[in-house]
């Protein structure tokens, strides 16, 4: 959840880490620090708060030393304060250490070497490690780390530098991300690609238990048995622009205008000239095998589950395969019985969720087929299963996730027409028309876009509302939920996504005058059972804001506000309607004044369980 910096070169590091912190200040901004060599001291800046507040603590412009690490905190041991804040260094100040994951048996180490007399100055599970380094340190710091990770249980992504080698960083990962970024003369690591893309877009994926020493002039990596390895340098292709805003008042609205592309993108190369076929290569599944599935268990976290939950009604409805959509939490310690006829669909936007990647390795122990819809390529998910059906979203930087949403409900139609299709549950007209429909979507969600101000003016009007409720059925019952997540992700307000059939066994009781009730009541063969609802909430004097078809002329009469989304495939809706809610909940938040992007307590990349 942490994110992690590093630099080598001829330049001063300073403003580099610096700003190579900004652009990852998404994993997690409770507190920063960097720490730098300076000729033969180690001069350390650290604070709670964000890195802005780092910035302005330090004098930028004065060359502090070519060589240094960064870090933006997340807590899990201990308080954010300036003292549990990275860099951590042992007691000589000779070794400084960044570092992200949880190292599980701190304690015990603590103990052992509070015993030896070493003196601790954090509450974090970190410091342990630079103190280790430090005992284990005689001369060679790619050695002594190498030690210490014998002594280490859990999960960590570590830079390390010391002062008696200042030109060299030593970096090493187990179970989170890392990335080498290769420049001219000069080299970077860091958690994610966004942090070096305005330095380099040459990067390599950095894999457990591989440690690499890092100078201005090569990288050098080490497998776990201590042989050497010859690394993959990818170019990537996002810009630096893509990181920024390009104009829009915070990412999640330019994330939120960025849909039609997404859409178009993870549609591209996968449908067949002949409209009736999904050509989808890299599920990795024969037809044999797709045939030989009896049952397919979705799971993700976040916003990737209320898709993981939406995709269960588009499996069991198109391929006819039975379905289920399980929190990634609750797969990997829930002892289920799973078989090889199962197949396990992690779905992830950023691909380091923990949970989901720990529910892919349990479903692979049971020899499951499994897959993943991810977003970021080769993250870590990726290395835990061949199958990746990529969404094709790009950098999505707001903490609350819009685009890869939809770009994941988009990616679950085409892997459940390409299972009906094969499995013959599906015919070559019925897909057509689905797919007919899909090739229209990006044209009109830009229809929704341009209508945001009516959106808008609803949000405000609402908006001092402390509870609101989403409803809905069928596949607009995971949008319902969605729909609440995001509202009360950024703007605070208390709300829950319901099925609409479920109103009289709890929530009635809470649905007093003036309540906002948005009811998600496209046409199906629901949609009497919604007016039905919807009556329910108004008898009760809740105020309805109905999500209805442009064609539907009826819902007016029922309802205080309609939003409207253009006619489509009924299956389709829900990506109109998410976007609606969206946008919703964007214009709610900003008119609160809320820091959209940032929420309170929430992190984009959840890296730790
Ligand atoms: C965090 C983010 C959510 C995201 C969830 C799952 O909670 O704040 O926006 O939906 O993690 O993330 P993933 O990257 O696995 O989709």
């Amino acid at each position: 959840m942490c994110g992690i910096v590093g630099y080598v070169g001829n330049r001063n590091a300073t403003p580099i880490l610096i700003e190579s912190l900004e652009r990852l200040d998404y994993r997690g901004y409770d507190s920063a620090g960097i720490a730098v060599i300076d000729g033969c001291e180690v001069s350390l800046y650290k604070t709670a708060g964000s890195v802005g507040k780092l910035r302005q603590m330090i004098d930028l412009n004065k060359n502090g030393g070519c060589t240094g690490i960064g870090h933006t905190r997340w807590a899990t041991h201990g308080k954010p304060s300036r003292e549990n804040s990275h860099p951590h260094m042992g007691d000589k100040g000779i070794i400084a250490v960044v570092h992200n994951g949880i190292i599980e048996n701190y304690e015990e180490l603590k103990e052992e070497l509070i015993g030896r007399g070493h003196v601790f100055s954090s509450e974090t599970d970190t410091e342990v490690i630079p103190h280790l380094i430090e005992e284990n340190y005689g001369g060679d710091l790619e050695r002594a780390v190498a030690l210490t990770l014998e002594r280490l249980r859990g999960s960590y992504a570590i830079a390390v530098m010391c002062k008696d080698e200042p030109d060299k960083l030593v970096a090493t990962t187990k179970d989170m991300p890392l990335v080498l970024g290769i420049g001219n003369g000069e080299n970077y690591l860091a958690s994610d690609v966004p942090a070096m893309l305005k330095f380099t877009n040459k990067v390599s994926y950095m894999c457990d238990e591989e440690i690499a020493v890092i100078t201005s002039s090569s990288i050098c990596i080490k497998n776990g048995s201590g042989g050497s390895v010859d690394k993959k340098i990818e170019t990537v292709t996002w810009d630096a622009k893509a990181a920024e805003k390009a104009g829009y008042e915070h990412f999640m609205l330019k994330e939120i205008h960025e849909q039609p592309h997404a859409i178009r993108e993870t549609l591209s190369g996968r449908i067949s000239e002949l409209e009736a076929e999904i050509k989808l290569k890299e599920i990795g599944l024969t037809e044999r095998q797709i045939n030989s599935i009896s049952r397919v268990i979705i799971t993700a976290c976040g916003t990737s589950y209320y898709a993981a939950v939406l995709g269960r009604y588009l499996i069991e409805k198109i391929a006819r395969i039975p379905a289920e959509a399980m929190v990634s939490s609750e797969l990997r310690y829930g002892e289920l019985v799973l078989d090889e006829n199962t197949l396990v669909i992690a779905i992830t936007q950023s691909g380091e969720t923990a949970d989901t990647i720990a529910a892919l390795k349990e479903a692979k122990s049971h020899a499951c087929h499994t897959m993943a819809i991810a977003n970021v390529v080769g993250s870590g998910i990726t290395r835990h299963t061949n199958n990746v059906l990529y969404t094709r979203a790009g950098l999505e930087i707001c903490v609350a996730a819009t685009k890869s949403f939809t770009s994941q409900i988009v990616a679950l139609h085409l892997l459940a027409l390409q299972m009906g299709r094969v499995r013959g549950t599906i015919t070559p007209s019925q897909s057509k028309q689905i797919i007919t429909q899909l090739r229209k979507l990006p044209g009109q969600v830009m229809e929704i876009l341009e209508k945001s101000r009516g959106i808008e003016k609803v949000a405000v009007k609402y908006a001092a509302n402390e509870h609101y409720f989403f409803i809905g059925r069928g596949i607009n019952y995971p949008i319902a939920m969605e729909g609440a997540l995001k509202l009360k992700e950024i703007s605070y307000i208390h709300a829950e996504g319901y099925p609409a059939g479920e109103l009289k066994h709890g929530p009635l009781a809470l649905l007093t005058a003036g309540v906002p009730v948005v009811a998600i009541s496209t046409y199906d063969n629901t949609y009497d059972k919604m007016l039905s609802n919807i009556k329910e909430t108004k008898a009760r004097g809740a105020d309805v804001i109905a999500i209805a078809d442009e064609s539907d002329t009826n819902i007016e009469k029922y309802v205080d506000d309609v939003l409207r989304i253009p006619d489509t495939h009924e299956m389709l809706k829900p990506v109109l309607s998410a976007i609606v809610l969206q946008l919703l909940a964007y214009y709610t938040a900003r008119h609160l004044g809320c820091e959209v992007d940032r929420p309170r307590n929430l992190a984009k990349s959840v890296t730790v369980e």
